[in-house]
């Protein structure tokens, strides 16, 4: 939700550290900070707002603030949890000496009884925030050495956090530590980088450390200690990202979104990828790490995610109903992880997370894999929390999604979710005609989605005829109905308008008593099986003096003659359907949006990815 990022090194401190927060922006942007360690001083420069405040701020007040190095510095970009946006809320926080500083990701949940406990020792808080009293905890338990007083701080903790700490008493070192939320390191040549994200510092280095929860680590320009909450050494591997710094870039479109949403050919592309095997007509997913044997024992899949990833997952079940038999339930996250869930020893758990680090996904692998499920996650960040934690698993190679609205996750998340339903098929009842034809229908995915592109100028024309609505209702049948949910989150996160996304079917169980004129219905009227249905369900809007937004296939008259406005969608299989449609309501939702002037990549009360409950 917020972002850290902290360096040490030679380079330009205060450069370094904005850049890191630009591109962590999209955690959150209520507020931010920075704090640079000088030789017995810290100095803190926060604002509310954008990191472009803070960076006016230092160029105003400081002109440039340079540091000989070696410098360190810490620096935060704030979604706020605890205590409004504001500057007194901002991180960095300092101790009431303002010899030690912090930055925090996370929530302690103790920190009210910490707190008093600290106040009674003397220690004046300025902030409302939970993470102020990390700072006034490590200065109580300072002995002379930043790391052992850090450890003994998170020892008195309850909660999660990634935090790194700078201190007067220890110039040119950040201790960084990790508990339910992520912090990476970067090892430079002759400087170090820390961050909560691998986005933020992969411009620097592509050589990092990931962390695992319960490690704390000590870092110089030129050192990196690493040991666990009892001081005891411990060794974690440099990883490379194959990430290149310019994918997480604009390129010249207006929003992130709209990149990403035209990316999607290739992202789906470099998904399916080596993925099928016409010869035996199935997929190849070698991170499942399961023999067909294994495989054919699956009696129950249970899906767990949030969001639109949830939504993917709702998808997903009529894929391994449809075509591999199995029995799935789709689960909200949260509400797996505190419904003691019903795990029998052959049932596969898959969470599915763009980010990898969403906390309720999170604890839903924990539950899983205590349960003795199998747990095989579909994730897009390489590294993430949820990816290494689940052991085994599918990544999607979307490339780095900035926008917080998920966009290109998705489609890549229903096309890699299509073959491993292929793959359950083959391995049961599905023949070797019908899985060929489940290929060709993944092949011609990111051929489907250029031709939705090629028609964003007429998405656009509704989208502005559409965009002073205040209410919108998506409806939706079979694998379309997840795509109603989608198209509707889409649209309330980016342009603020009250959209709800509804089965066709459950209309008339309440929902159609707010139809009227003036509020548009988005019906997924596609040729595939139901639409006879959803022309009935056309009417009855019709009948309410609600205009209909129908998606339709290609030359499709009938609905043409019945809707308000048409989106078209080229022609394809019901189970192709959903990639297509889905960026159809992007598209639309994106030119609401800007036709209402909204900040499209950095709504209002979000933030990209959610690592607390
Ligand atoms: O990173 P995840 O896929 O686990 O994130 C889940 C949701 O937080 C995410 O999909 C959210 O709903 C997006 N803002 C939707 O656009």
């Amino acid at each position: 939700m917020c972002g850290i990022v902290g360096y040490v090194g030679n380079r330009s401190i205060v450069k370094t550290l904005l850049d890191g927060l630009k591109r962590l922006e999209y955690r959150g942007y209520d507020s931010a900070g920075l704090a640079l360690l000088e030789a017995d001083k810290i100095q803190v420069v926060k604002t509310i707002g954008k990191v472009k405040n803070l960076e006016n701020r230092i160029l105003n007040e400081y002109g440039e603030i340079e540091i000989a190095g070696p410098s360190a510095g810490i620096a935060h970009t704030r979604w706020a949890t605890h205590g409004a946006p504001s500057e007194r809320n901002a991180h960095p926080h300092l101790d009431s000496s303002g010899r030690f500083a912090i930055v925090h990701n996370g929530i302690i949940e103790n920190y009210l009884e910490l707190k008093s406990h600290l106040q009674g020792k003397g220690r004046v808080f300025v902030s409302e925030t939970d993470s102020e009293v990390l700072a006034h905890l490590i200065a109580e338990c300072y002995e002379g050495d930043l790391l052992s007083a850090t450890a003994a701080a998170l020892k008195k903790v309850h909660g999660t956090y990634g935090i790194a700490v700078i201190a007067v008493t220890d110039p040119g070192t950040i201790v960084v530590a990790r508990h339910g939320s992520p912090i990476v390191i970067g090892v430079g040549n002759g400087e170090t980088l820390i961050a909560s994200d691998v986005s933020a510092i992969a411009a620097y280095t592509q050589r990092v450390i990931y962390l695992n929860d319960g490690d704390l680590a000590k870092i110089t320009a030129e050192t990196i200690d690493i040991r666990n909450i009892e001081n005891i050494p411990v060794s974690r591997e440099i990883a490379h990202i194959d990430w290149n710094p310019e994918a997480a870039e604009k390129s010249g479109y207006d929003h992130f979104m709209l990149k990403e949403i035209c990316e999607q050919p290739e992202a789906v592309a470099n998904a399916i990828r080596g993925r099928m095997d016409k010869g035996s007509a199935t997929a190849i997913l070698a991170g499942l790490n399961m023999t067909t044997r294994e495989m054919a024992q699956v009696n129950r899949i249970v899906i767990a995610a949030c969001g639109t990833s949830l939504h993917a997952g709702m998808v997903a079940q009529y894929f391994f109903e449809e075509l591999a038999s199995i029995p799935v339930d789709v689960e909200q996250a949260a509400e797996f992880r505190y419904r003691n869930p019903i795990i029998e020893p052959n049932s596969l758990v898959i969470p599915i997370s763009q980010s990898g680090e969403t906390a309720d996904t999170l604890a839903a692998v924990r539950e899983a894999a205590n349960k003795g499920a199998i747990v095989a996650a579909l994730c897009n960040v390489v590294g993430s929390t949820i990816a290494r934690e689940s052991g085994r698993g599918i990544y999607l190679h979307a490339g780095p999604e900035i926008g917080v609205a998920s966009t290109k996750a998705f489609t890549c998340q229903v096309s890699v979710l299509l073959m491993m339903a292929l793959l359950f098929g083959r391995n049961r009842r599905l023949s070797r005609e019908d899985g060929l034809k489940i290929i060709d229908d993944v092949n011609s995915i990111p051929g489907l989605i250029s031709q939705v592109l090629e028609r964003k100028e007429a998405i656009e024309k509704i989208a502005k005829k559409y965009a002073g609505a205040k209410d919108f209702f998506y409806i939706g049948r079979g694998c379309l109905y997840p795509v109603a949910l989608e198209g509707a989150l889409k649209l309330k996160e980016i342009s603020y308008i009250h959209a709800e996304g509804y089965h066709a079917a459950e209309l008339k169980h309440g929902p159609i008593a707010l139809l009227e004129a003036g509020v548009p219905v988005v019906a997924l009227a596609n040729n595939i099986p139901g639409k006879d249905k959803m022309i009935g369900n056309i009417q009855e809007c019709h009948a309410r003096q609600s205009p209909v937004i129908a998606t339709a296939t290609d030359g499709d008259n009938e609905i043409a003659g019945i809707a308000d406005d048409v989106i078209w969608i080229p022609e394809c299989s019901k189970f192709a359907a959903v990639v297509p449609t889905v960026v159809a309501l992007q598209l639309l939702a994106y030119y609401i949006a800007k036709e209402r002037g909204c900040e499209i990549d950095q709504p209002r009360n979000l933030a990209k990815s959610v690592t607390v409950e």
